[in-house]
């Protein structure tokens, strides 16, 4: 696919995105900076990382800590009062020899599960506490939250992986809780999970020899298939987990 073009937000958009320090949440800002209806791009990460230009500001935080999460809102507020376009790229599937999918329940550990809820399910949470109220209400406006299809209750037909999934099960539950309670007060702004495919990340890398032949999307590829999808979402569309091809997982 060329370059996705967003056509359903206005122009003079400001966009927030969170863990752009990764394979993804990069494309996305890429993606994003070339886009004509995009003023300004906040990008969030714990890493410091090179690319600011005068669209894109870099703004520190670690959103396995909340101090950092009001920080981070207080920076941007000081430079615009509405953010149309929310995502979070953040998330761990293994961290070093300490934390790997686990493959049999013999492998689950307390202190690997709450680090890997911490940064998957806590962290969004988090992040939707204190940013979604910049979302604008007179215009459509989307929080959306990377989660994977593996999180899928109904699709999980071979187990394994119980604190990722686990964690990204959660993660849909808490956007879809959210959703409810912001189409009350927000009738506009649309909050989803999304599955980005297989990208060739650092997150992935142990994983791929599995991957069917051209199943294994590289990071643009990923990121313009989920600005087509984050373009198609109408307010129907709110509190649901799509695919990066634009099809519905059930939870
Ligand atoms: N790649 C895939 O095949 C795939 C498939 C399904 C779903 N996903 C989901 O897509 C999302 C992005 O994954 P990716 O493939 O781009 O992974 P990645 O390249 O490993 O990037 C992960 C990002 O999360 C950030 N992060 C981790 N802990 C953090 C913390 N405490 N505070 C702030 N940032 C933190 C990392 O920041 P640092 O650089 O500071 O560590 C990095 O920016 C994840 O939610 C993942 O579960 C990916």
């Amino acid at each position: 696919m060329d370059n996705y073009v967003l056509k359903s937000f206005l122009d003079n958009c400001d966009v927030a995105i969170i863990g752009t320090s990764g394979g993804i949440g990069k494309a996305l800002v890429a993606q994003l900076s070339k886009q004509s209806c995009v003023r300004h791009i906040f990008s969030c990460s714990r890493t410091r990382h090179d690319g600011e230009t005068d669209k894109i500001s870099y703004i520190p935080i670690n959103i396995t800590d909340e101090t950092s999460i009001i920080s981070a809102v207080k920076e941007i507020k000081t430079k615009t009062k509405k953010i149309d376009l929310i995502i979070i790229a953040t998330g761990i599937l293994h961290q070093g020899d300490t934390l790997q999918p686990e493959k049999t329940w013999k492998n689950l550990d307390a202190e690997n599960l709450s680090n890997i809820f911490r940064i998957n399910t806590i962290g969004p949470a988090l992040i939707a506490k204190h940013f979604i109220d910049l979302l604008p209400k007179d215009r459509k406006s989307v929080f959306a939250a990377l989660s994977a299809r593996v999180g899928s209750i109904e699709d999980n037909y071979i187990g394994g992986w119980y604190g990722y999934r686990s964690s990204k099960a959660a993660l849909n539950m808490m956007v879809k809780s959210l959703s409810i309670e912001l189409s009350r007060k927000n009738p506009e702004a649309i909050a989803v999970t999304l599955h980005p495919g297989t990208v060739n990340t650092n997150l992935s890398k142990p994983f791929q020899s599995s991957v069917p032949n051209g199943k294994l999307f590289a990071p643009h590829v990923s990121a313009n298939y989920l600005l087509k999808v984050i373009d198609n979402l109408q307010s129907k569309s709110t509190g649901q987990l799509f695919a990066w091809d634009g099809g519905k997982i059930p939870f």
